[in-house]
């Protein structure tokens, strides 16, 4: 019984042996290293990706970088030449790595660098590298309502599209920026807005007298900011402003069906329609004079169909 643990355990001590001279990296074999896998760049400025050979004993590996984006890839340094996408906008630099002058949002995307060394006995490895590129907001779009009602809800919007990361959001009333959350702070505590800081909505339950005034939307991420310009929203005691509306929609409609029973009765609405129906024969007759004589017979044949 305890020959066979003793036997056991000789063998599991082998096996662990064996399994980690496997793993010891032999100086033979290229190996690639790299400072990080997720690099971040601002927008037109220089960034370079690392890819640091750690051990090669081939004298001229050949080094080529390719760039994925939605899964296909595509050559940016082959030949050593840079290529593609990047071609006089980066350069090698020693060993491997790559510094692009000026990124563009164009050149988020992973990059695959891949080192080939004949001589070694490991003769291929790569490293992966994502780069993505911050992109400043633009100036966001903001939909603040003219006039609202005190008591009912309402909702500005700000929208912003080009920023990446996708920005967040912040309002300002009459120049003072509006808590996250009104409950904790005493200026704003009986007020019954709330705002998405991604989505970008400023949402009132319930508008008050003092809500009125002028807001703007600030959408700001890593890279900047930038904000629309202040737009002013009115705030009524009753509904002045509905009232006004349904009144003059009403009195339109009115004046509309009032002129249009008028007409009718002095021209007749339906006599005009039979009197226009020859009419719809004659462009078809102009054509047939254009296209000769010939087939004249036949062509009217034809348009009989057509119309
Ligand atoms: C980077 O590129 C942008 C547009 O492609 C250009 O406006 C800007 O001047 C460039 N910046 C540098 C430092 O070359
Ligand atoms: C909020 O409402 C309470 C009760 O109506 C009032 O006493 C208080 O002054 C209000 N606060 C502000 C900042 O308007």
């Amino acid at each position: 019984m305890i020959r066979c643990k003793m036997a056991i355990a000789r063998l599991v001590a082998c096996f662990i042996l064996y399994s980690s001279l496997g793993h010891i990296p032999s100086s033979l074999g290229v190996i690639l290293r790299t400072m990080d896998k997720i690099v971040w760049a601002n927008e037109f400025e220089p960034i370079e990706l690392t890819c640091l050979i750690e051990s090669i004993s081939t004298n001229n590996p050949r080094i080529e970088w390719k760039k994925i984006k939605h899964g296909v890839p595509s050559y940016v340094y082959f030949q050593n030449r840079i290529a593609g996408d990047l071609e006089h906008r980066a350069q090698l630099r020693e060993p491997a790595n790559i510094l692009i002058y000026n990124t563009t949002r164009s050149d988020t995307a992973e990059y695959r660098c891949e080192v080939a060394a004949i001589d070694d006995q490991r003769d291929f490895d790569e490293i992966l590298i994502s780069l993505a590129v911050r992109v400043k907001p633009v100036v966001p779009r903001c939909s603040v309502p003219e006039a609202v009602t005190v008591g009912t809800s309402t909702e500005l919007r700000c929208l912003e599209n080009e920023g990446f990361p996708a920005p967040q959001y912040r309002w300002f009333h009459n120049s003072e920026e509006l808590p996250q959350d009104p409950k904790n702070n005493p200026k704003f505590v009986n007020s019954s807005y709330s705002i998405n800081a991604d989505t970008g909505g400023l949402k009132f339950r319930r508008v008050r007298k003092e809500d009125a005034g002028e807001y703007y939307c600030l959408a700001k991420n890593d890279a900047g900011h930038a904000h629309c310009s202040p737009q002013n929203m009115e705030v009524y005691d009753v509904d002045v402003l509905g009232i006004t509306l349904k009144s003059f929609g009403a009195g339109v409609i009115i004046f509309c069906l009032t002129a249009w029973t008028y007409h009718c009765f002095r021209h007749g609405c339906f006599h005009k329609k039979s009197h226009n129906e020859p009419d719809y024969n004659w462009p078809a007759q102009t054509n047939a004079v254009d296209y000769g004589d010939a087939d004249e017979g036949h062509f009217r044949h034809k348009s009989s169909f057509i119309i």
